[in-house]
């Protein structure tokens, strides 16, 4: 009569595989704080101390039919502890006799093989390499576990929803308050590429829309170039509809704006202007000198 696995041992087991499905089913991974978690581990617990009570029955009724010989045998089994004995399973070797028990004999090429049973750990392992399987192809095929493509619409969902957040809370960026930073130029340059390059062409040197780089302007509403900039996306050409009010619109924000008009700024002010010798459009409207604020 072999000793039983101990109750703890099942309850470890248990524990760790409900943990494992709620971790690949439960959709926020929050379920330590579902009821269903708790009692599920509750009532697992509660069946296998009963297991363990009917095996106690069991093994009771059993060990009353040994010999003594074999009772002798039995408790000394029973008093080794269960890691003790998984570990001596793992490195167990057999005696002259155990393995002229267990040897195959292949006969045609002469080659011996000891058929040991394989040691509980390992069927442990196996066991739960199936189940593992099992648990993991379910969650798979049925829920969003480990899917690439729902976990890239979540992110991106609180993804935008964090920028929603942001341009709620943000200041609002207008005409008044936009200012020059030299830090915006790299962003606004981007900004610049997706929205302005087909009628301005690369680096402002114009096309459809005119030469931003020049002295020479059409619109001059503000003073201030940066603002100048700034008053064209909000309220686009007052002469020409092609240049549309951008920000009024709402195909870019204030925030978008200011540091477009930074990118502007910085292409006209702090760069060499790209001339018609150079490849730029001529220019068109007028010379302006513009104020030199602080913006
Ligand atoms: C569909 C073509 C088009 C696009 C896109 C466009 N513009 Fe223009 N833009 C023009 C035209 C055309 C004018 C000339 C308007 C006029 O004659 O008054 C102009 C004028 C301007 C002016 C004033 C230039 C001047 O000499 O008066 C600025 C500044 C300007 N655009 C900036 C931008 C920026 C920044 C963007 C990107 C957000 C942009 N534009 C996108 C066509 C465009």
């Amino acid at each position: 009569m072999k000793p039983r696995t101990p109750i703890s041992i099942y309850i470890i087991v248990t524990i760790g595989l409900v943990i494992m499905a709620f971790e690949m089913f439960s959709q926020d991974g929050n379920y330590f704080t579902s009821p269903y978690f708790w009692v599920l581990l509750l009532i697992t617990t509660i069946l296998l101390l009963i297991m363990n009570s009917i095996g106690d029955l069991v093994e009771n009724e059993n060990y009353r039919r040994l010999s003594e010989e074999e009772r002798q045998r039995y408790l000394q089994k029973k008093n080794t502890p269960y890691l003790q004995k998984l570990w001596n399973s793992a490195f167990k070797k057999q005696s002259q006799t155990e393995e002229k028990d267990i040897l195959i004999d292949h006969g045609f090429d002469g080659i011996t093989e000891l058929d040991n049973s394989l040691p509980r750990w390992w069927i442990g392992l196996f066991w739960f390499g199936c189940i593992f399987c099992a648990v993991y192809m379910v969650a798979f095929a049925f829920t969003d576990y480990a899917h690439p493509e729902s976990e890239y619409e979540s992110e991106t969902k609180t993804m935008m929803a964090s920028i929603a957040d942001f341009e709620k809370n943000a200041p609002v960026i207008n005409l008044e308050n936009a200012k020059y930073s030299a830090d915006n130029i790299t962003e606004g340059e981007q900004l610049f590429k997706t929205n302005c390059v087909t009628c301005h062409a690369e680096g402002g040197k114009g096309g459809i829309g005119p030469n931003l780089t020049d002295e020479y302007w059409i619109n001059h509403s503000e003073k201030n170039l940066f603002k100048n900039v700034f008053w064209m996306l909000e309220n686009g050409s007052p002469n020409n509809p092609t240049m549309r009010p951008f920000i009024k619109e709402g195909t870019i924000t204030g925030r978008d704006a200011e540091k477009i008009a930074a990118y502007v700024y910085h292409i006209n002010q702090e760069t060499a202007p790209i001339t018609e010798a150079k490849g730029g459009a001529a220019p068109q409207g007028e010379k302006i000198q513009w104020e030199n604020t602080d913006n």
